[in-house]
């Protein structure tokens, strides 16, 4: 059975987040918007292109005036200005107008993209986010933050831009790599830690079917996830308070992917960064040892890294200075007073950063 949240903003509904098991509902979401006179162009990657880029631009054709296509080739390598240029160029050489719509078909890499070109070109058109990506399904496809990396700097240059549709059709899971996978778990894992102790229990009791791809748990995982990102999203869609509790494990995740010069997957990354995050909260006094213990073995049985060797601490804490969560001098770090309950700190030294890192490099 299909599941459906809705995402308001200033107290009207926006947009749907439509979970699936399938793509066969999509043209129904597509005609309720109306799309029926309007050209789409479908943006993806070479990867994801190969796997339902000709299934999804059938289906589109029933219910849009126009189909065409902007793929690029796939990975983080490709999230930048020159490739936002390339898509302007299409856009511009197929008169697309104000009201034809951007269709962002593919992972975190697609969405991010292809959502800042819908918020830029024209001043703004609309797109929809069709995650075929763990971690774009859980996180990434929702609330609207749209953006490419510049220079060596991750996400700098962006936009809010809501989606107006958020269709997720979880058997695209099946194909994903392990590797992917088991990234997308890192903000999954995330999501209970910081809001949701019973959660965060559940994926314990069901790591096997979890791990294991069984459709209906990831389902229920995806729409748990789901939830508690749209609650984040609806209160603070600008991250002008509580959604920042959504970085938990980002500062030092990022720090880590920057001077891992972005060869371990960002979920992973993410995935030790709230290992040091919980470490700070138990030098702090706020969790027990057993909170890490727990930790480590949820993201062991998900295959996620534990540690990292060959990274200096002093570089890490130097990189959490360039990072996006800063407010003024003062880094804003996440930490736990229990499981299901972060708190923005602005306190952190370097020395409880460094303490952290101490659980992670080898
Ligand atoms: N990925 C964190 C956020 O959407 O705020």
């Amino acid at each position: 059975m299909p599941k459906t949240l809705t995402v308001h903003q200033d107290g009207k509904a926006r947009y749907e987040i439509v979970l699936d098991t399938s793509f066969d509902g999509l043209e129904d979401q597509m005609k309720k918007l109306e799309t029926g006179g309007r050209r789409i162009c479908i943006v993806t990657d070479s990867t994801v292109a190969k796997l339902y880029l000709d299934q999804v631009k059938k289906i589109l054709e029933q219910c849009c005036r126009e189909v065409m296509a902007f793929v690029f080739p796939a990975g983080e390598e490709s999230k930048n200005l020159e490739t936002v240029q390339k898509l302007y160029e299409a856009l511009i050489q197929a008169r697309f107008d104000r009201k034809d719509w951007l269709v962002a078909l593919g992972g975190g890499v697609v969405g991010d993209l292809c959502g800042y070109g819908a918020a830029t070109y024209l001043r703004g058109i609309s797109f929809i986010q069709i995650p075929t990506t763990l971690l774009a399904q859980v996180d990434s496809s929702i609330g609207g933050k749209t953006g490419v990396d510049f220079a060596s700097y991750k996400n700098m240059v962006g936009a809010f831009h809501m989606p107006r549709l958020v269709y997720t059709n979880v058997s695209t899971l099946l194909t994903l790599s392990r590797e992917q996978y088991s990234s997308g778990m890192g903000e999954v894992i995330k999501h209970g830690l910081i809001q949701d102790k019973a959660y965060y229990e559940w994926l314990i009791q069901n790591k096997d079917a979890i791990d294991g791809r069984d459709l209906n748990v990831c389902m229920e995982m995806i729409a748990k996830s789901d939830e508690i990102k749209r609650q984040v999203v609806e209160e603070d869609p600008t991250e002008q308070g509580k959604r920042a509790l959504l970085n938990f494990g980002h500062t030092l995740g990022h720090a880590l992917e920057k001077q891992l010069s972005f060869s371990m997957l960002h979920g992973h990354c993410v995935g030790l960064g709230c290992l040091g995050a919980v470490k700070i909260s138990i030098l702090r006094g706020y969790l027990g040892q057993d909170c890490l213990n727990s930790l480590e073995n949820l993201m062991e049985s998900f295959h996620m890294p534990v540690s990292v060797t060959g990274i200096s601490a002093d570089k890490v804490v130097e990189d959490t200075k360039s990072d996006k969560k800063m407010d003024g001098n003062a880094i804003r770090f996440i930490l736990l007073d229990a499981v299901g309950n972060a708190f923005i700190d602005r306190r952190v030294t370097e020395e409880e950063m460094r303490a952290g890192l101490c659980q992670v490099l080898q």
